[in-house]
C-alpha cells in the first residue's frame, strides 16, 4: 500500500490540477503580476499549467503552487506558458487578400476624405508577425509611413522583446516570398532580421485587452487567435472594447476558429464569414462606461 507521501514523489501526471492548488496559483498571479486568470477558460489553462509543473520537475501541484510564489522568473516564465505566441507572417493568407483587395483601399480612401491617417490595431501581436505582416502589406500597396500608423499590442513582454528585434526562423516566414525575404531580411545567426525600414512602421506597447483600459481608436482592428482563450463572458466584455474602439464602419478581423458571441452581434455586420471579417455598425457608447468612451476619443 502506498502512503499519501509517497504518492507525491510520483512525477506529476496528466492535466487536472486541483481547484485548491488552481487557486492559489492565480492568486500569486493576480497578486505579484497583476494578471487576472479568472475569464480564461480553465481546462485550457489547467492542462498547460500542469506541462509547467511537469517541466519544471514537481511531483505535486502544492509544491509547484511554493516555487511559484517564491519565483519571480517562475511567475514569468508560467505566464509565458500560459499565453503561447504562436504566430507567422501572413498566417492565413487569404485574409491578407481580403484586406488588399477590399478593406484598406476603402479605409485609405476614407482616411483621405477625412484627411486623416489609416490607424491599425493588432490585439494580441505576439511576437510581431501579423503587425509586421500588415506593414510589409501596406509598403506593398504603397501607402506612405505618414498616411498609417500601425499599433500591436500584448500582454507578454517577452513577445514584445521578441517582436520588437523582428528576427525570425525561417518557419515564421514560409508565406513570404523570395522576393520579400531579400528585399525586407537580413540573415543573422540563422535567423532572418527584419529590416527598419518595416519595423519602425509599427508601435509596440504592453496592453491587457481584459483587464487594461482600451487606448487606442482604430479603423481596422485584427484580433486574431486571443478569443479562444476566453470564456464567453470575457470575449463579449473584449468585443465590447473592441466595438467601442472603431468608428462606424471600421473594421474587425478574428482568428479563423473565432465568432461573434450572440450578444454581440447587434455591434457588427459580418462582411466575409469565412475570413471572420466583421465592419462596425452604427455607435452605441453607452457599452462602456462614458469616462472610457472619453478616454477614448480624446486619444
Ligand atoms: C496565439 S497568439 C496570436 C498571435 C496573432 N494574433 C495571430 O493570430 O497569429 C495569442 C496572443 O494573445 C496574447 N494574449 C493573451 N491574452 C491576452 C490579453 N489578455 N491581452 C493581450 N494579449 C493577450 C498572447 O500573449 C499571445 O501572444
Amino acid at each position: 500500500m502506498t502512503t499519501s507521501a509517497e504518492e507525491h514523489k510520483s512525477p506529476f501526471v496528466g492535466g487536472d490540477v486541483p481547484d485548491e492548488a488552481y487557486r492559489q496559483i492565480s492568486e500569486v498571479l493576480r497578486e505579484q503580476q497583476n494578471f487576472i486568470l479568472d475569464g480564461y477558460k480553465d481546462l485550457c489553462i489547467k492542462r498547460r499549467i500542469a506541462a509547467r509543473i511537469r517541466a519544471v520537475g514537481e511531483s505535486c501541484a502544492e509544491g509547484y503552487v511554493e516555487k511559484l510564489a517564491a519565483s519571480e522568473k517562475e511567475q514569468r516564465q508560467l505566464l509565458t506558458a500560459l499565453s503561447i505566441h504562436v504566430s507567422h507572417f501572413f498566417r492565413n493568407p487569404s485574409t491578407f487578400r481580403m484586406l488588399e483587395k477590399k478593406v484598406l483601399p476603402e479605409l485609405l480612401r476614407r482616411a483621405v476624405q477625412q484627411k486623416s491617417k489609416l490607424r491599425i490595431w493588432s490585439v494580441g501581436c505576439a511576437n510581431g508577425e501579423e503587425p509586421y505582416s500588415l506593414a510589409l502589406l501596406c509598403k506593398k500597396m504603397k501607402i506612405e509611413a505618414e498616411q498609417m500608423s500601425i499599433i500591436a499590442t500584448d500582454l507578454s513582454p517577452e513577445a514584445l522583446q521578441r517582436a520588437k528585434r523582428g528576427c525570425y526562423e525561417a518557419n515564421r516566414l514560409r508565406e513570404l516570398s523570395e522576393e520579400q525575404l531579400e528585399s525586407f531580411f537580413t540573415v543573422r545567426q540563422q535567423q532572418y532580421c527584419l529590416h527598419e525600414e518595416i519595423r519602425r512602421l509599427v508601435r509596440f506597447f504592453r496592453h491587457d485587452i481584459l483587464s487594461d483600459q482600451p487606448f487606442y481608436r482604430a479603423d481596422l482592428i485584427l484580433c486574431r487567435n486571443v478569443l479562444i482563450y476566453f470564456s464567453r463572458e470575457q470575449q463579449q466584455r473584449i468585443l465590447q472594447i473592441l466595438a467601442a474602439a472603431l468608428p462606424e464602419g471600421g473594421y474587425l478581423v478574428l482568428g479563423r476558429a473565432e465568432t461573434l458571441v450572440s450578444s454581440c452581434r447587434e455591434l457588427f455586420r459580418c462582411i466575409d464569414p469565412a475570413e471572420r471579417v466583421y465592419q462596425r455598425l452604427k455607435k452605441e457608447e453607452q457599452l462602456l462606461p462614458t469616462s472610457l468612451v472619453q478616454q477614448l476619443q480624446n486619444f
